[in-house]
């Protein structure tokens, strides 16, 4: 769709948020409103687009990164002077821009592209999309005239009592031709209750030069639904966190309580998994088949192979090969990789470590920055001393070593092949291949100590 430009309209603050955030930078399934608008356009087609940014400009782009066009809105003064400012940013080759709300993440794409066909098809100089909604109230209502043609649209604040009876709305949603778009917009003007630039007066003005402008009564109720509050955004995380569940369950996963389970939007689970309540699944994450995940699970921007059991744990931003077990009450933290079938215990805590095939830490441990080998035992209890207070010292225990319960392991150290440390042992210097190390003091035994303290 080379000739379709998209213009999200992203500059407003959203004052009934109460944020210092910027409103389209807020999060719902897992991605800022605005990216779900992005990616939404992006699925529909449409590759180039042009945000308009204004209120919190710098946040917005920091966050949504260099891939698109941006235009600053310096003061905002309503959705026409917003679109307005993008006329120099659109190239002679984009003949029709599609407008959308950043603020609109349930807009589907296959309803964008009926947008852009039907505006095609009828050659029109604007189309607008609307919904039928039970509650209208907060959205331009559409008013037709007797031919069933748009006459023009009002917003709520400047509808009669009549008008606001109307149930057709505007989704804000338009595609238009790009001549007519900027040679109507400088002719609107303030004259509303909110003395705004409204784009919607174009459309009144692109009729009165005998243009054609078309109504395409297409988009589902929940898909006009705008974010403007915090209820609303509640509303649409719930709306978001169903269609995702939905998905997942068509491509056959089994998640034992929807109410209980939530999965960000870009998260994907091979079938075959099974999903029990009280988990989260966040941000960039990827399941394998056949894994078992909670109850009370949190995982989050990590890779998980097949087969892998994790009941009540936290995973952060870590890679899990097959056949893992991990938990009860295990957290890994950033950059841990479990190579095939290790298992991780309760009270576990790793951090940017990795862990050979089959290796086991089963109980109240803490490794970090530590590298370990193919089948090692790790004893309960053992720590990796890593920090020294200023810096961070690495581990590293090679292939079979076995770990005596409770050793410190004081970093830089290095625990040799098919060597073991002695339980309760503070491990200070490296210990070579085969070789047992042992450091604590030797027992004595002391005799009858109980008659001698009177006892018996
Ligand atoms: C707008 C429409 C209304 C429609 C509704 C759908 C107008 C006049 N009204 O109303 O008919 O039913 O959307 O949700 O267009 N924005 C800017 N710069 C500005 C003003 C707004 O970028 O100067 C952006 C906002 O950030 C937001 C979008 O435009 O993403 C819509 O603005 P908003 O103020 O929410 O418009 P509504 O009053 O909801
Ligand atoms: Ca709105």
């Amino acid at each position: 769709m080379q000739d379709v430009v998209a213009v999200v309209l992203a500059a407003g603050k959203g004052t009934r948020m109460i944020s210092d955030l910027p409103k389209v930078m807020h999060r719902a399934g897992g991605k800022y409103l605005v990216q779900h608008v992005l990616d939404t356009l992006s699925a529909a087609g449409v590759s180039r687009v042009v945000l308009v940014v204004g209120h919190g400009a710098n946040l917005v782009q920091e966050g949504l990164g260099d891939g698109y066009r941006y235009v600053r809105q310096a003061e905002q003064l309503g959705t026409g002077h917003a679109v307005a400012q993008v006329e120099k940013a659109v190239d002679p080759a984009e003949r029709n821009v599609l407008v959308v709300c950043g603020d609109m993440p349930l807009l589907k794409s296959s309803t964008l592209q009926k947008l852009i066909e039907q505006h095609r098809q009828r050659e029109a100089a604007a189309t607008v999309l609307t919904a039928r909604v039970r509650n209208p109230v907060g959205y331009g209502r559409v008013l037709r005239d007797p031919h069933n043609h748009l006459q023009r649209i009002v917003e709520e604040k400047d509808a009669t009592a009549g008008e606001k009876e109307i149930e057709e709305v505007n989704t804000g949603t338009y595609c238009f031709d790009r001549d007519s778009l900027f040679s109507a917009l400088k002719k609107i003007e303030p004259h509303n209750v909110q003395q705004e630039y409204y784009l919607t007066d174009v459309l009144p003005i692109l009729q009165g030069k005998g243009l054609r402008v078309e109504i395409l009564e297409g988009a589902e109720e929940e898909e006009a639904l705008g974010v403007n509050s915090r209820q609303q955004l509640a509303e649409v995380e719930q709306i978001l966190r169903q269609r995702t569940l939905q998905r997942i369950m068509v491509e056959g996963v089994t998640i034992v309580d929807p109410g209980t389970t939530f999965i960000d939007a870009e998260v994907s689970i091979a079938p075959d998994t099974i999903i029990y309540p009280f988990t989260f699944l966040e941000g960039k994450t990827r399941i394998g088949g056949k894994c078992e995940l909670g109850p009370m699970t949190r995982i989050v921007n990590s890779v998980l192979g097949n087969g892998i059991r994790v009941q009540n744990s936290i995973i952060l931003d870590s890679q899990i090969e097959d056949d893992c077990n991990i938990g009860p009450f295990a957290y890994l933290r950033p950059e841990t990789y479990l190579a095939r079938g290790v298992k991780v215990g309760d009270f576990v805590e790793l951090k940017k470590s990795r862990v050979g095939e089959n290796s086991k830490i089963p109980h109240l441990s803490y490794v970090g920055d530590a590298i370990v080998g193919v089948g090692v035992n790790i004893g309960c209890g053992t720590i990796t001393c890593n920090y020294d207070g200023v810096n961070k010292h690495p581990t590293i225990i090679e292939d079979g070593a076995f770990i005596g319960s409770n050793s410190n392991l004081v970093a830089p150290i290095k625990i040799g092949a098919y060597a073991t440390t002695g339980a309760g042992s503070t491990i200070t210097k490296d210990v070579p291949d085969q070789g047992l190390a042992v450091e604590r003091s030797k027992q004595k035994i002391i005799s009858n100590w109980s008659q001698r303290r009177g006892k018996e």
